[in-house]
């Protein structure tokens, strides 16, 4: 691809290359297998675990996107994630931020603890003795989600980088909360860059993928053998999916963009938020680094409830627009509980370390009019502060115990039974 703006890369991808028919949009190749030219001489395309034509395609473009050498289109963004841990041994230490993502936070700590995959140290990159920290675990590997789910922190990624150098570490950068269009972490100096593509880079929802993008070529091919070696490509299917939705990306973001920051400034005056989660808040404390290094401040905001965890079930039932669901990043707004669904995989202290309050609220905010969607949230506050009128306040800490007691039984089953993975 010569063009190397975003919105010409994602509304480009793929078109007008078929040599075959002169396809405008390319084709989607639903093939296990690839014919030999003959006896002992492979094609291009043996066998599509290790290549796929469609999947290529995507994976160009996403390459083209964060600006790597190379990238592998995987089948979920947590199968991107195991792939970049294939480059540790038992010896090293992986590194991760203390607020990530429940479920590589449930990733990185089962390998380290129950297959002794690798050492595991935590640290909070928002405290300011953040570099001693990293430098006396001498990790091989430093993860970094930023902005972090669900709390939206920042973290200084050519900081953490040029640190990473002098300690021979690579740095592995979750952008899924941003996407290439508004933040390149290899131009920052990151190794590797892991998306799930689930969610703004495929954006509608009906998928689940992920994709990696290593700067060095060597690393990239060794993880392309790896991907190929576990079977963690993606389908055929989903990669035409995701090129499709890719197309959009750029005005998809500047519509969630502007949607956000409409309901960030009415959540700004809501006597009912204690306390607003969003890096383009001029008080958010990673605000200024936001702004040198992403181009543009997302589309998911959170925030706590001024009420007690009772009201949770008030507020969400009197919603109608935004969904209660898992996920982000598509097209229709989603709201979530990270406590006892994003983040229910890590335990009561864990989540008090990360900052994951009982009434903390996340919002994935999607391209619906920004006054329908105001509306939406203005008929929960409202159902809210009828319930506080009318309710005796009872032990509301109490229910919430029991709660995340209940989300830990059942990550506890989940553990043993794999097969209840679909509640992720
Ligand atoms: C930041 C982040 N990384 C990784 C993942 C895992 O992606 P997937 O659900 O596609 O496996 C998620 C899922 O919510 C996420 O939010």
């Amino acid at each position: 691809m010569s063009h190397s703006t975003a919105a010409t890369i994602t509304a480009r991808a793929g078109i007008a290359q078929d040599t075959a028919f002169g396809a405008v949009t390319p084709p989607l190749y639903l093939t296990s297998t690839y014919e030999l030219p003959a006896f002992k001489q492979p094609g291009q395309y043996d066998y599509s675990r290790s290549n796929n034509p469609t999947r290529d395609t995507l994976a160009d473009a996403l390459c083209h996107l964060e600006q790597g050498a190379r990238a592998i289109v995987t089948g979920s963004g947590m199968s991107a994630c195991l792939l970049a841990l294939q480059l540790l041994g038992p010896d090293d230490t992986l590194l991760i931020p203390h607020d990530c993502y429940g479920g590589s936070y449930r990733l990185f700590t089962n390998l380290a603890q129950r297959k002794q995959a690798f050492k595991l140290q935590i640290v909070n990159f928002q405290q300011h003795d953040w570099v001693a920290k990293v430098t006396a675990a001498k990790p091989a590997m430093i993860w970094l989600e930023t902005p972090s789910n669900p709390l939206l922190q920042i973290t200084d990624v050519k900081a953490v980088c040029q640190l990473a150098k002098s300690l021979q570490a690579k740095v592995v950068v979750d952008n899924t909360f941003l996407s290439p269009v508004l933040q390149q972490p290899l131009r920052l100096g990151a190794d590797i860059v892991v998306h799930s593509t689930t969610k703004y880079i495929n954006g509608h929802s009906d998928i689940v993928g992920g994709v990696l993008v290593a700067n060095d070529p060597a690393i990239g091919d060794e993880l392309k053998w790896w991907a190929n070696c576990l079977g963690v490509t993606g389908p055929a299917f989903d990669s035409y999916m995701t090129l499709r939705g890719l197309r959009t990306l750029v005005p998809r973001l500047q519509l969630q963009q502007q949607n956000t920051a409409e309901l960030v400034s009415f959540l700004q005056r809501q006597p009912l938020v204690s306390k607003l989660y969003y890096p383009g808040l001029v008080d958010h404390p990673g605000h200024a680094i936001a702004k040198t290094q992403q181009t543009g401040f997302g589309a998911m905001c959170s925030f706590d409830l001024a009420a007690p965890a009772e009201a949770l079930p008030v507020f969400f039932a009197s919603l109608r627009l935004f969904t209660l669901a898992q996920s982000l990043g598509g097209i229709e707004s989603l709201i979530c509980h990270p406590g006892t669904m994003t983040h229910a995989s890590m335990d009561a202290a864990a989540q008090q370390t990360a900052g994951i309050g009982p009434t903390l609220i996340r919002l994935s905010v999607g391209i619906e009019a920004a006054a329908d969607l105001i509306a939406d949230l203005q008929t929960g506050f409202n159902a809210v502060a009828n319930w506080l009128a009318t309710t005796p306040v009872s032990n509301n800490s109490e229910r919430l115990a029991s709660g995340r007691a209940d989300n830990r039984a059942a990550d506890q089953q989940f553990r043993l039974n794999p097969a209840l993975t679909a509640f992720w």
